[in-house]
Parts: C-alpha cells; sequence; structure tokens
C-alpha cells in the first residue's frame, strides 16, 4: 500500500490540552491544540473542570483537524487515541469520541501510550519541511509537569524506560518554586524568562544523591523552601530583590540534575544521540546546555520544535501511524488508564 494513502485521525485529552491532529503518511498535515485557561486562576490543574472543557472542544478540535488538512472523514484510516496516563475523567472524553467514530466510519482504533507518543514527536514534521529525524538507537529525556523519564529507544515500536523520577517531575519543579515565589501557574515559563535576567550562580541548592539512574526533586523542593523562609526572615523583600538571581539559580541547579543523569546513560549505554520531549524541553537554558554537550562531548541532539514538545495529537497520530504499519489494533471495548505503564 502507498503509505500516502494512509491518513490518521489522531486524539489527545490527557491532561488540560484538547488535540486532534492527521496524518498522512508519516508527514503531519494538521495538529489543532486547544489549551484551557481556565485552570490558571486555581494555579494547576483541576480534573473535573479539564474533563468540562474537553467534552466542549472535542468536536470542534476534530473538525478544524480534518477541515484544514482538506481530509474528509470518509478518507480516513484508523483513529488513534491516548488510552493513558493521564486523568481518567479527561482520557475518557477522547477515549469515547474515538471508539465512537471509529465504529461509524468503520475503520480501526489504535490505542497510544501519551508517554511514548512524547518520544515519537521527535520525528514529527510536515511535508516539504527541512527536517532530519533522529537516528536509531537514541536516549529520550522527557520532562513534563507529570513526567521525568530517559527512555531508550531502539526503534519506533522498542523502548524502555531505563530511568525516572521517584517523587516530583522537573517540571513540578519549576511550577512549585515558582508558586513559593508568588509566581503565577504554570511557573516553568516565568521562572525561565526571569532566570535570562539573573546570575545562575547566585544561590546554590543541593542535588539529591539518588541511585541509577533515577531522580527525585522533593528533596530539592523542600531545600527552596527552608531557604526563602531564612532569607525572608533576615530580609522580608528577600524575593522582590532578588527575584531573577533565584529564578536563575533554581533553573540551573534542574538543568545540572537532569544533565548529571543524562550524561550518566549516555556514558552507560554508549548511546550519543540524545532527542527531548515534555513542556520542560522549552527551557531555553536546557536547550542551550544540551547543544553545549553536542559541541564539547560529540553527542548528536535532536531538539523538537514546541509545537511536538507539549501534548498534541501530531505526536498521538503519527505513533498510530507506526501502530498501523504494525496492524497493532484495539477493540472498542477497549477503556482508558491513569496509570497506564510503559
Ligand atoms: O508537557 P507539558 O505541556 O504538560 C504535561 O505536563 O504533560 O509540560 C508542562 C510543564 C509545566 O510544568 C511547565 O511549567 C513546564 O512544562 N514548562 C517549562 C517551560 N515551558 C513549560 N519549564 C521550564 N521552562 C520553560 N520554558
Ligand atoms: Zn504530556
Amino acid at each position: 500500500m502507498n503509505n500516502k494513502s494512509i491518513y490518521i485521525l489522531g486524539i489527545e485529552s490527557s491532561c488540560d490540552e484538547t488535540s486532534a491532529a492527521i496524518t498522512c503518511g508519516d508527514k503531519i498535515l494538521t495538529n489543532i491544540i486547544a489549551g484551557q485557561a481556565i485552570h490558571e486562576r486555581y494555579g494547576g490543574v483541576v480534573p473535573e473542570l479539564a474533563s468540562r472543557a474537553h467534552q466542549q472542544q472535542i468536536i470542534p478540535v476534530v473538525v478544524a483537524a480534518l477541515d484544514e488538512a482538506k481530509v474528509p472523514k470518509s478518507a480516513l484510516s484508523a483513529i488513534a487515541f491516548t488510552r493513558g496516563p493521564g486523568l481518567i475523567g479527561s482520557l475518557l472524553v477522547g477515549t469515547s469520541f474515538a471508539k465512537a467514530m471509529a465504529l461509524s466510519l468503520d475503520i480501526p482504533l489504535i490505542e497510544v501510550n501519551h508517554m511514548q507518543a512524547h518520544v515519537i514527536g521527535n520525528f514529527a514534521a510536515r511535508e516539504g519541511e527541512q527536517f532530519t529525524p533522529p537516528s536509531f538507537p537514541l536516549l529520550c529525556l522527557t520532562v513534563s509537569g507529570g513526567h521525568t523519564q530517559i527512555v531508550r529507544v531502539e526503534n519506533f515500536m522498542k523502548m524502555e524506560i531505563i530511568g525516572q523520577t521517584l517523587d516530583d517531575a522537573a517540571g513540578e519543579a519549576f511550577d512549585k518554586a515558582a508558586k513559593m515565589l508568588g509566581l503565577p501557574y504554570p511557573g516553568g515559563p516565568v521562572v525561565d524568562k526571569m532566570a535570562q535576567i539573573g546570575n545562575p550562580n547566585a544561590y546554590k541548592f543541593p542535588h539529591p544523591i539518588i541511585a541509577d539512574l533515577n531522580f527525585s526533586f522533593s528533596g530539592f523542593k523542600t531545600a527552596i523552601l527552608y531557604f526563602l523562609q531564612k532569607e525572608k526572615k533576615a530580609d522580608p523583600d528577600f524575593v522582590d530583590k532578588h527575584l531573577a538571581d533565584i529564578c536563575a539559580s533554581v533553573q540551573q541547579a534542574i538543568i545540572e540534575i537532569l544533565l548529571d543523569k543524562l550524561t550518566k546513560a549516555v556514558n552507560q549505554t554508549g548511546i550519543k544521540t540524545v532527542a527531548l520531549a515534555g513542556g520542560v524541553s522549552a527551557n531555553k537554558s536546557l536547550r542551550m546546555a544540551l547543544l553545549d554537550k553536542q559541541k564539547k562531548n560529540g553527542w548528536k541532539v535532536h531538539i523538537p520544535s514546541f509545537e511536538y514538545c507539549t501534548d498534541n495529537a501530531g505526536m498521538i497520530a503519527l505513533y498510530g501511524y507506526y501502530k498501523y504499519l504494525a496492524g497493532e489494533f484495539s477493540d472498542l471495548d477497549i477503556t482508558p488508564i491513569a496509570r497506564y505503564p510503559f
């Protein structure tokens, strides 16, 4: 079969982004992402509100993805959807929609693991776009608000986690530090911005000592809390006066913790091709630190465009395409799994 005749609709609804995408062969045609501003005022994602927003947004988002791609529903080869991990109420919306649409069109349904799809995001590109995909085998550092993983990837269908966080995720560390500093949610982008005018060596925060390739950020978070309590006791305006330096120092510590383990993983596996995924990969200093590794240590670093780093259905549809080629389909009685194993 000519791969250019394979059209996949991807559906993503695991957290607070409602997204639909269309692929043609291994190329992205459209990738529509609708965010949910409602959570900002609560300082974090409210699961109940997320489900309701998905319910509202799912049809317009799918219609927009099809319309912009100029692909009629009747041309779709299969529907891929995020089965988990994620918020169960949110996952139920995307799963139910995908099942109903696959049933009505009488086409296959393909379940996708959201964390594996993040890795596949590194291979996402539009037709005609200048793009060199990373080569296999590769290591992918997936850093988001809910996950921190080092994934060893042999090929599209074979990947394993070789290191992960034992508690908080890297994005959570950014967000919680930002909250302690009185910054709005999500804090990562704000810390990133402030850090650019601060001194990353102004304050030192401890690096956790964790075995193997695993991470921990909970002690780090407590260290920031104690540090701020102590400094604010001496000077109540400490945060206001030194905000940029604190942000730069916190960010530097998180990046060092991530890169220490990634370097260990590269040395242990001998794999020097390194890819990046998840919302934290938007961080400018993290990107620069990785490119520095490319220059100094001979790594081959692949950083996908931001559109495919954060939650998006493009990565779901593309992974769906590879599963379609492998003949991996799901039954219509499938249910979502909040803690879907890798
Ligand atoms: O992948 P993502 O959009 O959603 C999931 O968590 O699944 O990641 C969101 C996380 C948040 O914690 C946010 O603060 C963080 O990514 N983030 C950043 C930056 N942009 C987003 N962290 C640091 N620097 C950034 N520029
Ligand atoms: Zn995600």
